[in-house]
């Protein structure tokens, strides 16, 4: 059990939601967490604007723009920004070679921005005020989704490309055991990894992950970064269902801003990728009714189901009976991992309760699923996963992620996101089905 263990009030987890962001705080932007990463990532940042938008929308409208200023010209958005230095994470600048000012990864990770934009602009009661905020951000971020639907998908499939575990979200999610196994490590990094000094290392990636995926670095490197050439030549090439659905819900929220603020063009260009993106779920449809993720090197679907199988109720595009299979699933896993939803398929040979991505329950990822939950009639279920997660923070503080069999804490403490989704959903009763992200469409 981690250590604490007295239980919090409602009102005391809000009260530290508010201090941890303050004190994640670099001035305009969030560090996750100081001792595991202490830079800006992407979506991390988009859920944290989410917080933010519920008392300080200035700030949130901020949080976005300071992720946008490590946009690439060809419109890609980096998992990581440097806005200032630090020598306790690995890998560092140096070791990514970019060349980009301020220094980032060379990778992207889940586009959230866009649905984090919509959010902010609904929480403000002044739609001059939103539409002027709207408008320092629109551009970039329609840019980023232009870098997805071409780059990303340089043969208009409407499957999207991910060339690297990290790109996911889902770092060592079991969906990267097959695309990965066939990486032979060029590298040995092991010795200049930090996570694993600061978190316990059964929490974390194995040496042999970080070794894969550095390579992946290395082979990007060979390639100067160049977007088309990285899309068409890593030896990881996958469709991932989380970024898949993630987009989709974005295109969406993007759309609706659009058109709000008169930009026909974009909307029409939207409605395209979205029609497009729709289409191609067909793909990654498994026998058994469930969506996966699809290794595009290989063909095969991901061979179990991860709780990015959930995603397609937030993309709002699943069918009502592919939405059945989805309750039924959640149903079959509740005796086993109570507090849900984790992170990989209980009943699965790759499933590891505490180890990151393979397992233990993400608060950002159950609030997507609750608000999937909500549009597609299951109310009751997204409410109790949004008072298992409130039972996990208050018993357990703030915490990375949590053991889906008791709610136990896990990996970094005082996580920005986890507290930004306090504010936003797990501590407010009610919010599934009546605001927030449910709200939008
Ligand atoms: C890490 O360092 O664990 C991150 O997830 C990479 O983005």
């Amino acid at each position: 059990m981690s250590a604490q263990t007295q239980v919090m009030t409602p009102q005391a987890c809000t009260d530290l939601a508010y201090a941890i962001l303050r004190r994640n705080d670099r001035g305009g932007y969030t560090v996750p967490n100081h001792s595991v990463y202490p830079f800006q990532w992407n979506w991390d940042s988009a859920f944290v604007a989410m917080g933010f938008a519920t008392f300080d929308r200035a700030r949130a409208w901020q949080e976005l723009e300071t992720l946008f200023l490590g946009q690439w010209p060809d419109g890609m958005v980096p998992s990581i920004v440097f806005h200032a230095p630090a020598d306790h994470y690995y890998p560092g600048p140096s070791a990514w070679g970019t060349r980009h000012q301020p220094p980032t990864t060379g990778i992207t990770q889940p586009p959230v921005a866009a649905t984090a934009a919509r959010m902010i602009v609904e929480a403000e009661p002044d739609r001059q005020t939103a539409l002027a905020a709207l408008s320092r951000v629109f551009d970039p971020i329609f840019a980023s989704h232009h870098w997805w639907h071409t780059v990303r998908d340089p043969d208009g499939s409407g499957l999207v490309t991910v060339v690297h575990p990290w790109e996911t979200g889902r770092d060592n999610s079991p969906d990267w055991d097959g695309p990965l196994s066939a990486i032979v490590p060029t590298v040995d990094v092991s010795a200049l990894r930090k996570d694993n000094k600061v978190v316990d290392p059964s929490e974390r990636p194995t040496d042999l992950f970080y070794n894969r995926v550095m390579t992946l670095v290395e082979e990007a490197k060979a390639l100067h970064w160049d977007g088309l050439s990285v899309a068409r030549r890593l030896s990881m090439r996958v469709c991932d269902l989380g970024i898949q659905c993630i987009l989709l819900r974005a295109d969406h929220d993007l759309l609706a801003l659009a058109e709000l603020s008169g930009r026909e063009a974009e909307a029409q260009q939207l409605r395209d990728w979205i029609e497009r993106s729709t289409k191609a779920f067909a793909r990654l449809k498994a026998a058994d009714g469930t969506f996966r993720s699809l290794d595009l090197v290989t063909g095969q679907l991901a061979p179990c189901v991860t709780s990015a199988s959930f995603l397609p109720l937030y993309a709002r595009v699943a069918s009502p009976q592919e939405a059945e299979t989805l309750i039924a699933l959640m149903a079959a896993w509740q005796d086993d991992t109570p507090f849900m939803v984790p992170s990989s398929d209980p009943r699965h040979d790759s499933y590891d309760a505490r180890r990151y991505w393979r397992g233990p329950v993400w608060i950002v990822v159950n609030r997507m699923i609750a608000d999937g939950l909500a549009h597609y009639g299951f109310a009751d279920t997204a409410e109790r996963l949004r008072q298992t997660s409130a039972a996990s923070i208050m018993t357990h503080g703030f915490r990375e992620a949590f053991d889906p069999r008791n709610g136990d804490g896990l990996g970094g403490r005082d996580f920005s996101w986890t507290a930004a989704m306090w504010l936003e959903w797990a501590g407010q009763p009610a919010r599934t089905d009546t605001a927030g992200l449910a709200r939008l469409t």
